[in-house]
């Protein structure tokens, strides 16, 4: 227990380790309440008991308003102030428990959670650094599905200032409109007919945090115009409220969508998107970037051996070249989806391009050709095939093989077979 005679000499040992504060209001240097927002200021999550001899409801809510735990009248009734400090103790505890679990369940959204070497991630990661260091100005999240906007996001609230408050996320095309709106803003009592009792929106639990707006594009008019408004003023209204209820938020809006061309169909407020669109950042195809499967095909058997219990240690040549041959539509996420799937499938200790057999499979004979009326000569299409891979391949025979779904001896027993040069 550490005791002070000034206010001045209470600032100074408080610190790390401190779990309670009581405090006079009157100090012989200054009051309590200037040393409160002090304390509170250096750590918000230790409760400070106020101690006061006279009554006067001015001060009380002051300190209330400043974030005092309590505010006790001389004198007091030491049941009552065991009691309360008991109280105070455990809010303490669950305090930093949260503050922890919430820090070790960003660990793994780190700068190096976005994975990939080439220069276009490189200058992801470097973009996310950036805006991650930003106070908190809003950032709009771009690109196709799949290619790691959720992952982002998180990575952008978890490297920032923010990290140890919450992050919160919606995707605004799972409700209907007015339950949107009350997830977000949070209604009175009796604002709709549902509403039985006063809830706080996603905004307001995630005070000091990050808000994920997820398919912002998605979002009905009449609600665009209240973020705006939420975003333009840093506060907004309850539904069925009337009191302004201010908050620190970061907002990170996330779209797959062209939100341009929506605001020049009329869809979306252009004026909305000039709000979100302070700190953009698009998130590149998988196509645009296709130097890094490997690595990610790395980083995700990793993954799945951990997860399945497995010792898979990578990939064959010929299934490396079918996986960067392909075009991936589906992005990360379906590259992902694919690695999975290849190693439930696998039966030796590197994935071949058999247990890629959808890719393959996928984008040739089944779906792709239909025999003509007229049949085909079967030899001459083989001979044909064999050659544009190897073309495309620039003579590479694995990466050629890979197209064909095929190993280097099958390629090279055709090449030979065909006469043709690689
Ligand atoms: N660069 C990357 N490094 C590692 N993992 C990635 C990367 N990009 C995406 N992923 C992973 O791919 C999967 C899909 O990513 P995510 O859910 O973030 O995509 P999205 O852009 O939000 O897609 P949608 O528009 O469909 O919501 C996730 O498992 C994510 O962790
Ligand atoms: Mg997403």
């Amino acid at each position: 227990m550490l005791e002070a005679g000034t206010g001045q000499e209470a600032f100074e040992q408080f610190g790390a380790g401190v779990d309670l504060v009581f405090l006079d209001y009157r100090l012989p240097d200054t009051d309590g309440l200037t040393i409160l927002k002090e304390m509170k200021r250096l750590d918000g999550d230790v409760p400070v008991v106020l101690l006061t001899s006279f009554v006067n409801v001015e001060t009380a809510v002051e300190a209330m308003k400043l974030g005092a735990f309590h505010f006790a009248n001389k004198p007091f009734n030491l049941d009552e102030i065991a009691a309360l400090a008991a109280r105070a103790l455990e809010t303490t505890r669950l305090r930093r428990e949260v503050r922890q679990l919430r820090a070790s369940e960003g660990r793994p959204f780190s700068l190096q959670a976005i994975v990939g070497q080439s220069p276009t991630i490189e200058a992801l990661r470097q973009m996310v650094a950036k805006v991650a260091g930003s106070p908190g100005s809003t950032v709009l999240l771009t690109g196709e599905s799949g290619t790691g906007k959720d992952l982002v996001a998180k990575v952008i609230h978890y490297t920032s200032a923010r990290a140890s408050r919450p992050f919160m996320n919606i995707t605004c095309s799972a409700l209907p409109e007015q339950l949107l709106e009350s997830e977000l803003f949070g209604h009175e009592r009796g604002a709709f007919t549902d509403a039985r009792m006063q809830k706080r929106g996603l905004l307001e639990s995630a005070d000091g945090g990050t808000v994920f707006l997820d398919e912002i594009g998605e979002m009905v008019p009449a609600l665009q115009a209240k973020l705006l408004r939420f975003l333009e003023e840093k506060s907004f209204k309850r539904v069925g409220g009337a009191t302004d209820i201010r908050v620190d938020v970061r907002v990170v809006a996330a779209t797959n969508r062209d939100l341009e061309a929506e605001v020049e169909k009329g869809r979306f407020r252009s004026d909305l998107f000039y709000r979100l669109n302070v700190l953009p950042i698009r998130l590149p195809a998988l196509r645009e970037h296709a130097d890094d499967v490997p690595t990610l095909v790395g980083f995700f058997i990793d993954n799945f051996n951990r997860e399945f219990k497995k010792k898979i240690l990578g990939v064959t040549p010929a299934a490396q070249a079918v996986l960067q041959g392909y075009g991936w539509p589906g992005n990360v996420r379906e590259l992902r989806n694919v690695v999975e799937r290849a190693m439930l499938l696998a039966e030796g200790e590197r994935l071949e391009p058999r247990d890629f057999g959808a890719l393959v499979s996928g984008r040739s004979s089944a779906d792709l050709f239909d025999l003509p009326a007229a049949g085909v000569n079967l030899e001459e299409l083989e001979r044909s095939l064999v050659s544009q891979a190897l073309k495309r391949s620039g003579g590479n025979q694995t990466k050629a093989a890979g197209l064909l779904g095929m190993n280097r001896d099958q390629i090279r027993y055709r090449i030979e077979k065909f006469g043709l040069t690689a």
